[in-house]
């Protein structure tokens, strides 16, 4: 009798699916007898450690992101529980995915539905992360968990021009899956939805179909839907700087936030038709670059520190001041840096106009929003010449806990202790 729980998802495949035989010889030469690999592929990127993955973790091309709320009704003990049975459950089955195999329970009981919902057997994990963060809703009433909210969770302030949607905005909990294979990305929160089921619901969500940053310096700078290259001058993995910037420390005032990091999401809405109508020097003026080499407005190429004091044959400012890069760059903010991780995204049309619903799903990992996003976006939301093009309609902030390091562990461990 296989293991169920051990059985890779490209194992299982090779157990039973006559239709992808091909695929599941190929696959199953790697695996040992119980199915599970025999070393961990290419593309996988680990589950445990100290911080968790997805973060600093090489930006994937895809996202699916989600945040739930909990349906709970009982006391704050009872709660607690039901959130810990939760989180347990989630992590066995993040833990499983992210090694591509398929959500631990019984896959092969005729009589009753599969553990796993299946849309992902046969696909490598693709560098898959799971990553989860809690919102400030958490720390309410009902888990009696209040004392442990950190200080850095603050709720978000408004800025000038938000225009947030209330349905695409907040939740108790997120999970963002980043994979190189949308369907794995997906598959991923949906099965932790499925298996949440009774105790949270989905509130919104955010499929991001190509990445908008880079976290390494080993990757290509990709581009954004304005056609500029999005990530040049992000945290690329530097430890000193992560340590500055991304990863809390000691200065928390809750230790169970130490090695963790804050999350803040902003759905922003990019008014593509406007700015396709706009012409090249004026869009280069927006943010700052030349359009095509990703090079400051000041000389130089793609990866040359830009020179804000620089001049124009005409005298004025190389770099415009409201461009976007002279306002978020670290250079005019004490120093401030926040490591992106956005993803471009579209949805449809937008009914009342008919223009595309498309833009950016700003996501940024730091050490304390507070100091870091906030401070910038006060800035940003007030001056930026981008703000022309853009409008935020969604928001989320998460504190997101550190790695799990054992089978035995699971996410937000020292939270419930
Ligand atoms: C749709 C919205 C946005 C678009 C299209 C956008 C695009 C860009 C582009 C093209 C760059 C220059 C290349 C680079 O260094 O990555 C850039 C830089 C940057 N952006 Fe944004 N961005 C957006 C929103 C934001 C927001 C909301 C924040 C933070 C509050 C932010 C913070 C930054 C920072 C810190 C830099 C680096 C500046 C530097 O050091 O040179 N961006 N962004």
């Amino acid at each position: 009798m296989v293991d169920r729980v051990r059985t890779s998802r490209r194992g299982l495949l090779g157990l039973g699916t006559a239709a992808v035989a091909g695929t599941a010889a190929a696959t199953l030469s790697a695996c040992d007898s119980k199915g599970s690999p025999r070393s961990a592929p290419a593309a996988t990127v680990a589950f445990h450690g100290s911080r968790q993955a997805g973060i600093v973790t090489a930006q994937q091309d895809r996202l699916a992101f989600a945040a739930y709320d909990l349906t709970v009704s009982g006391s704050p003990a009872e709660n607690r529980d039901a959130l810990r049975e939760l989180l347990k459950t989630w992590t066995a089955a993040a833990r499983a995915m992210t090694e591509g195999k398929p959500v631990p329970g019984d896959n092969d009981i005729g009589a009753a539905p599969p553990a796993d919902t299946g849309e992902a057997f046969g696909t490598p994990p693709a560098n898959l992360t799971i990553t989860i963060g809690f919102g400030p809703s958490l720390f309410d009433k009902r888990f009696g968990l209040a004392d442990k909210r950190p200080a850095a969770l603050a709720d978000l302030p408004h800025f000038a021009r938000d225009n947030l949607d209330a349905t695409r905005s907040g939740g108790d909990i997120a999970i963002q899956a980043c994979s190189d294979d949308p369907m794995v990305a997906f598959h991923a929160i949906r099965n932790l939805a499925r298996l949440g089921r009774g105790t949270v619901v989905m509130r919104w969500s955010q499929l991001g179909f190509g990445r908008a940053a880079s976290t390494s310096d080993k990757q290509e700078t990709p581009r954004n839907l304005f056609g500029f290259k999005d990530g040049t001058r992000n945290i690329h993995g530097d430890p000193k700087q992560l340590d500055n910037w991304v990863w809390v420390g000691k200065e928390t005032d809750q230790k169970w936030m130490r090695n963790g990091s804050y999350l803040v999401a902003r759905r922003i809405q990019m008014r593509i038709e406007a700015w396709d109508r706009d012409f090249l020097t004026d869009q280069q003026n927006v943010f700052g670059r030349h359009k095509y080499t990703g090079a400051p407005l000041s000389g130089g190429n793609e990866f040359d520190a830009p020179n804000f004091h620089a001049r124009a044959a005409d005298g004025s400012a190389a770099i415009p001041p409201t461009s976007h890069m002279a306002l978020a760059a670290h250079e005019n903010n004490g120093g401030v840096r926040i490591l992106r991780r956005a993803y471009n995204y579209t949805d449809g049309v937008i009914a009342s106009s008919g223009e595309l619903d498309a833009g950016l799903f700003f996501l940024c990992y730091q050490r304390d929003p507070r100091t870091q996003f906030v401070a910038l976006q006060h800035k940003l939301s007030r001056s930026d010449a981008l703000n022309e093009y853009i409008q935020h309609v969604g928001s989320g902030l998460y504190a997101c806990p550190p790695g799990v390091t054992s089978d035995s562990g699971y996410w937000g461990e020292d939270l419930l202790a």
